[in-house]
């Protein structure tokens, strides 16, 4: 199962998103779960050493005669249950973007793409693959047009709720086009275990509508 996780805008807190499902599906599974970084940041979220593999650039790059074990060798342990394919150094090299998709969907774990800003061509190919497209928002109108004029559809949008904002959750719906599967409010103890790199320890009660997403 491949879930990418993606936003219109900076700072809309994917990486947070998808760090936190993939937690959650690492801890609910017997199977564990991988979180995919395309973006780069998901290292310093889980508080996981900046790893010195080519990572997910590297193996998108390497072409097809690339090893058969070389995603698991580029994989950290992040968490109990969580590997983590780092994104690495360089351009992402859109050649092999389906095939990692592929490889990710059809593995016995799920997976979770940090995909970062819309854009990217090896994003594009792995939201079009991916069993849920999730958009990740704050109800922010500007983010919303941008989402709406992307070419990339999601199946659903996660909002990132902050104090003030008058969009409902059917004006964001409506815009976009998709439904509103989750709904996070800013919350001060995410953003301190972020800073710290401490995300993977201990979740915060406020993440918790993410769980029956994924
Ligand atoms: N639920 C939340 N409550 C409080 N702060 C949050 C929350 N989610 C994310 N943040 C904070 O917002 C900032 C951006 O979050 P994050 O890195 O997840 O966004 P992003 O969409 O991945 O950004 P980028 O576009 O740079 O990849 C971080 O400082 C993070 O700590
Ligand atoms: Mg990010």
């Amino acid at each position: 199962m491949l879930v990418a996780c993606w936003s219109a805008k900076g700072g809309s807190g994917t990486t947070v998103v998808a760090a936190t499902l993939a937690l959650q599906l690492a801890r609910h599974d017997a199977n564990g779960a991988v979180l995919a970084d395309l973006a780069g940041d998901a290292p310093a979220v889980l508080g996981v050493p900046e790893p010195a593999s080519p990572g997910l650039a590297g193996w998108l790059s390497a072409g097809a005669d690339v090893p058969a074990d070389a995603l698991a060798r580029i994989e950290v342990e992040a968490a109990p249950g969580l590997g983590l394919l780092p994104r690495g150094p360089g351009a992402l090299d859109p050649g092999r973007a389906g095939v990692l998709a592929a490889l990710l969907d059809r593995s016995p774990r799920a997976a979770v793409v940090d995909c970062g800003r819309v854009g990217d061509p090896v994003v594009a190919a792995v939201v079009a693959r991916a069993r849920q497209s999730l958009l990740v928002t704050r109800p922010c109108y500007v983010a919303l047009r941008r989402a709406s004029q992307s070419p990339l559809r999601p199946t659903g949008i996660v909002v990132v709720n902050e104090p003030g904002r008058v969009l409902s959750a059917d004006d964001i719906s409506g815009v976009v086009d998709a439904p509103v599967v989750a709904t996070v409010e800013v919350d001060p103890a995410v953003a301190r275990l972020v800073d710290a790199g401490l995300l993977a320890g201990r979740l915060p009660r406020s993440l918790s509508p993410l769980r029956d997403v994924a």
